[in-house]
């Protein structure tokens, strides 16, 4: 997808099976301005950011003004990615209404599409953000939400009868009408199977290489967050190790006197410095 026009939603439907969808996640301006033009498919404000930028243990902290404000950044630095905001623990489980009243305050921050986590347990509040118009992303498999508060970060689909229930799972988000869906740490052969079995794109993060689409954590692939490191992330950068480099470069330059240097000074010009200089004898 290189072309210069916003990514929508009838783009990443028909990507499926024809093109592999890139997906990561952003919080800021201006990283996000760097992933558009890289050509990013999609911006996921991602409720990860209450690991690797606010530092809470878990997802679960994070409340809709945080997310509002993510949002917000994220899309004043974006022109071409579509943007999906990850709706916070707390948003959507209550009721239906209240789903919906926080999904359209994701949309009124900046995004074109919302994500939740669940399966056929959330599927009324997932029907209702639909029927109110805008655009949902599924998120099946690990759901760090509740995870982190029963059995921890764990591999999903390894017994028949869970596999069976995240095809079935999948299958409800599709009816309901989500157009697409994350499939998180599953076992690369249900991830599979589901690709094959549902018409929407799936965009997987430890699911393999079948998805439809990957999808990473912005700081895990940069390298900038050392807290947890999963085996299915890559790393195409160290930026903390460059972050660091850098940090101590500036630090022992200014401790030195070494910076600033002239190429980082002003002046004042001849004239006004004679008349200044003057002035200070009197
Ligand atoms: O919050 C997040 O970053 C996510 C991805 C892991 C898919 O939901």
């Amino acid at each position: 997808m290189q072309t210069k026009k916003k990514v929508s939603v009838n783009d990443i439907i028909a990507m499926k099976g024809t093109e592999k969808i890139s997906v990561l996640t952003a919080y800021d301006y201006s990283t996000s301005m760097i992933c558009d033009r890289a050509g990013i498919d999609i911006l996921l404000v991602g409720d990860s950011a209450g690991m690797v930028v606010l530092g809470y243990q878990s997802t679960v902290q994070v409340g809709m003004p945080e997310m509002i404000m993510f949002c917000g950044a994220v899309a004043r630095g974006t022109k071409r990615a579509m943007i999906v905001g990850d709706m916070p623990f707390g948003s959507y489980q209550p009721n239906a209404s209240l789903a919906v009243e926080n999904a359209v305050q994701l949309i009124k921050a900046g995004c074109d599409a919302v994500k939740l986590e669940g399966g056929s347990e959330i599927i009324g509040s997932i029907k209702a953000i639909v029927d109110a118009g805008i655009p949902v992303i599924g998120h099946i498999g690990l759901k760090p939400q509740t995870s982190s508060l029963w059995e921890g970060y764990k591999q999903q689909g390894r017994t028949k009868e869970s596999a069976k229930k995240l095809i079935h799972d999948a299958r409800d988000l599709e009816r309901a009408g989500a157009f697409s869906i994350v499939l998180e740490m599953v076992a690369s052969e249900v991830a599979s199977a589901i690709t094959k079995n549902v018409s929407v794109p799936t965009i997987g993060i430890g699911s393999g290489g079948d998805c439809d689409g990957q999808v990473l954590v912005l700081h895990d692939m940069l390298g900038l967050y050392e807290d947890i490191k999963p085996k299915f992330v890559k790393r195409y950068a160290e930026l903390s190790k460059s972050i660091f480099e850098a940090v101590s470069s500036y630090t022992s330059e200014v401790k030195a006197g070494k910076f600033p240097g002239e190429l980082n000074t002003f002046h004042m010009g001849a004239e006004e410095l004679e008349k200044f200089r003057k002035d200070r004898k009197k």
